[in-house]
């Protein structure tokens, strides 16, 4: 259990696979968050910003479990953040995201794996 209160961000129907929801900080209480729908049906959550520089993610292309970069095309994990591709050697941040329902739930600061 986390000890943060969830955010609905959204609904399922409303991130079709393949694509993502940018959630702003105002709605976050931190940074942009970006809610991907994997093509795996799986959603997952990172830090709007890419950590090479200053492009959303959420721009990006969702290739199997990874989001590319639309400024430089750096690959990330949407699993765990890792920067996987040059130019990014930052990883980036996760957060948990859960389907209750129709309900897209996000966690903002609490890593994905917790
Ligand atoms: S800003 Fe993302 S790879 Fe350069």
């Amino acid at each position: 259990m986390s000890s943060v209160d969830p955010i609905r961000v959204g609904s399922v129907s409303e991130v079709p696979e393949g694509e993502a929801l940018l959630v702003p900080a105002a709605t976050t209480g931190t940074v942009p968050i970006t809610v991907f729908h994997a093509e795996d049906g799986e959603f997952y959550a990172l830090d709007d910003r890419c950590t090479h520089g200053a492009a959303s993610l959420a721009e990006g292309w969702i290739e199997d479990d990874q989001i590319e970069c639309p400024l430089h095309g750096a690959a990330f994990c949407l699993r765990t953040g890792a920067a996987l591709t040059l130019p990014a050697t930052v990883d980036t941040r996760t957060h948990r995201v859960e389907v209750d329902g129709e309900d897209l739930l996000l966690y903002p600061g609490t890593p994905a794996s917790s």
